[in-house]
């Protein structure tokens, strides 16, 4: 490992993942979460004022612990990174007041960074080439988009995006009607392996020729989360795990087919699954299969690194510094719902 680069300390709070990245130039140091799923879980959902109590309670032992695996101390810090938005601006706002309050007191830059431009960067930690220029689906429990990536740290463009549910909220939708809890992608995920995917042929959403016109790159959930109900209702005697296979089928199947009709027209022959939804087993066994046909290379981060992380955090922070990036200001408001519009805010 080289050590003269600079480390950079990256904190995640957009959800209910309160989470800490250390990394030196492109390498892993530290990676720490404290998550408050177990709290929202008998809500069926994340309640955003439980995870910012939960963020803020969290906070000062999840640096101190990041910076204990990465044996280091907070003066050995050269930048921090923040998660500036999208997510829930009460959750954001207390990452971003940590972070602003570390780079003040340590006299050292701020970069407030963009959660799914995060989110496809982290590939930069288990890569030796560039990320860019990709195709990134980024598949996450509140975006489901696919990206046109010329560089990940300032162009990120928007392909085509969900709309209406995230595919991650559909996984989470479905688990719930078929009893399997919160989260619902692990769940789902677990329940289709013993299934089978093909036993219920649902919808495959904006695939047809009519609505290609319009949708060619959009996704849509809500046809098939309702076809998963009415199946359920009209079916007393169905198997779940065949339900949970059939349906994760048709969102993986949809995801890949647009994903890799965007290589083909743009020519990129590569491809980033990122974002929690990104951890599915079939998704990226299906990635695999498909990807290797079309000749397109194919990045999946390891799963620990798909779901909300600081590692993603901090490494966007550590490329925006070897581009020479100007910093964020401190004092930087938290921003819930800047799309891809700002990668570095
Ligand atoms: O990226 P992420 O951790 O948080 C957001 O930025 O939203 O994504 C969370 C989403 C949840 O909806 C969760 O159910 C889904 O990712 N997820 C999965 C799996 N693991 C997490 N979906 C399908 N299969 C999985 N194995
Ligand atoms: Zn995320």
């Amino acid at each position: 490992m080289i050590t003269d680069q600079p480390i950079v300390l990256g904190i995640e709070t957009s959800c209910d993942e309160t989470a800490v990245g250390i990394v030196r130039g492109r390498h892993l140091l530290a990676n720490v979460i404290s998550s408050s799923v177990e709290e929202h879980a008998r809500f069926g959902g994340v309640v955003p004022e439980v995870a910012s109590r939960a963020h803020l309670e969290a906070m000062p032992s999840v640096i101190a612990q990041a910076l204990r695996e990465a044996k280091l101390s907070i003066d050995d810090v050269d930048a921090f990174a923040v998660t500036a938005g999208p997510g829930l601006i009460g959750a954001l706002l207390v990452g971003v007041s940590a972070a602003s309050g570390l780079a003040l007191g340590q006299g050292k830059p701020l970069y407030g960074v963009n959660h799914l431009s995060a989110h496809v960067a982290v590939d930069a930690l288990e890569s030796t080439g560039d990320i860019a220029p990709a195709i990134g689906l980024l598949v996450s429990g509140g975006h489901s988009s696919i990206l046109q990536i010329g560089d990940i740290t300032q162009d990120v463009r928007t392909m085509g995006q969900t709309i209406d549910d995230a595919a991650g909220e559909a996984f989470d939708k479905i688990a719930r009607i078929l009893g399997l809890g919160f989260p619902g992608g692990p769940a789902i995920d677990l329940e289709a392996r013993s299934g089978d995917p093909s036993a219920i042929a649902f919808p495959r959403g904006l695939t047809q020729a009519a609505d290609l016109v319009a949708h060619e790159f959009d996704f849509s959930f809500s046809g098939l989360k309702t076809a998963v109900a009415r199946y359920l209702a009209q079916t007393p005697n169905h198997i779940r795990a065949d339900v949970a296979a059939s349906f994760q089928e048709a969102i993986v199947d949809v995801l890949l087919q647009k994903a890799l009709k965007a290589c083909a027209q743009t020519g990129i022959d590569n491809l980033v699954i990122a974002g929690g939804v990104a951890a599915n087993s079939r998704l990226r066994e299906l990635a695999q299969l498909r990807s290797a046909k079309a000749g397109v290379h194919l990045s999946t981060p390891t799963p620990a690194l798909c779901t909300d992380n600081g590692a993603m955090v901090a490494i966007l922070g550590s490329l925006a510094l070897e581009k020479g990036a100007k910093p964020s200001e401190i004092g930087i408001c938290a921003d819930s719902s800047p799309g891809l519009a700002r990668v570095i805010f």
